[in-house]
């Protein structure tokens, strides 16, 4: 199997009843590459795995797949396969002619299907399972029973839309390592989406996010986690402390701002200009104890969350901001819940972005 390029040229979906899920967006996705499309549930993230998969057609622009236009081919013409969260395997078929059933169609004799399917099953890690029944499965082993399905056909492009969802939480964070692993060994193009960003994250290879039908920023995981371009991103992927205000002095790569909860300092990417509306981002394993930082308060400890290697505070501030905290987990315990602190951070870690949309997720904040 070999994965092929996908691209997306100005594309634009617009569904018969007039709403535009999807803006015009452009978009490449590489050869061989474990790419996500995250974003909050309605973005519009399965609109367009449907229009590459050629359920609907965009309204504007192109989708080629290895350099050849999709235009005008069904789904079975594509060399893509779909993946779905509720997965339609026949219930009475043993496992192995499940596995096979596309192949059937391409006229395959029965041994040579069973082989196929074989080896398909050896590549999801169930070498055992042929003869079984799906119910027979656990539901971890049922979704692998359908990535192996859907790989019977030879894709050169994969797409899974949110196919761990229905999975308990241990299983999800299995099936992560078990689907990179997978991706890896065919070297198939995955698309990927989801709303979760621990999945989009731990799996892939670049990220798009997405929020109300336009692609916001692409990037490597590192760069969508620590060098977010916009609010919606900064505040959607991980969580986040926000503080609202306004550019007082802008210096170079840095800035300071205006809050309500006194001028902060950040570093200013964008070179956001003296009096532009900004939110100040830091993130919670960059907040710390003490009165060192250039960014300090006065704070009281509202709560201490052990979570094994890490712990999580709830801190507020004199000002009534609402901090979290998170912290490797030392053995030591800096202070007491309800006892008064000092927290702050670096004007490094602080990054000043302009006014936008946040996402509802991510930390409760001291907006204003
Ligand atoms: N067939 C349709 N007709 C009209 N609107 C639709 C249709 N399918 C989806 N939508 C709307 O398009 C938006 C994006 O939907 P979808 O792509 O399913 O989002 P996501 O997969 O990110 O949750 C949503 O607002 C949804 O209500
Ligand atoms: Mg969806």
């Amino acid at each position: 199997m070999r994965g092929k390029d996908v691209r997306l040229e100005g594309v634009a979906i617009t569904y018969p009843n007039g709403f535009t899920a999807v803006q015009p967006t452009d978009l490449r996705i590489e050869a061989g590459e474990f790419f996500s499309i995250l974003g909050p549930s309605g973005c519009g993230k399965t609109t367009i795995l449907r229009a590459v998969s050629g359920f609907v057609e965009p309204s504007a622009g192109r989708i080629l797949i290895g350099d050849e236009d999709q235009r005008g081919k069904g789904p079975n013409a594509r060399p893509t396969a779909l993946i779905f969260q509720n997965l339609a395997l026949f219930p009475l078929m043993p496992v192995w002619e499940n596995v096979a059933f596309g192949l059937e169609a391409r006229g395959l004799s029965r041994r040579a299907r069973r082989d196929k399917a074989q080896e398909l099953l050896e590549l999801v890690a169930l070498p055992e399972q042929a003869d079984k029944k799906p119910g027979e499965l656990s539901g971890g082993q049922r979704q692998r029973v359908a990535i192996a399905r859907a790989l019977a056909v030879e894709p050169a492009v994969l797409l899974l839309d949110e196919p761990l969802s229905a999975l308990d939480l241990k299983l999800r964070q299995h099936m992560r390592a078990e689907l990179r692993a997978i991706q890896q060994k065919t070297g198939v193009t995955f698309i990927y989406i989801t709303h979760d960003q621990g999945e989009a994250l731990t799996m892939s290879d670049r990220v798009a996010v997405m929020n109300k039908g336009v692609i916001e920023q692409v990037g490597s995981t590192d760069d969508i986690y620590s060098a977010p371009h916009s609010a919606f991103v900064a505040s959607f992927v991980g969580e986040v402390n926000q503080f609202a205000g306004r550019i007082v002095e802008s210096f170079g790569a840095m800035a300071q701002i205006e809050t309500a909860h006194g001028r902060l300092l950040g570093r200013n990417p964008a070179r956001l200009a003296k009096g532009t509306a900004a939110i100040l981002f830091v993130r919670p394993e960059q907040v710390g104890f003490g009165a060192r930082f250039n960014n300090c308060f006065d704070a009281r400890l509202l709560r201490r969350d052990l979570e094994g290697a890490f712990v999580n505070y709830q801190i507020e501030t004199s000002t009534g901001a609402h901090l979290s905290l998170h912290q490797t987990n030392t053995g030591a315990v800096p202070v007491t819940v309800g006892e008064p602190c000092h927290v702050g951070f670096d004007s490094g870690a602080g990054l000043l972005l302009p006014e936008g949309p946040v996402a509802r997720t991510g930390a409760e904040v001291a907006a204003q």
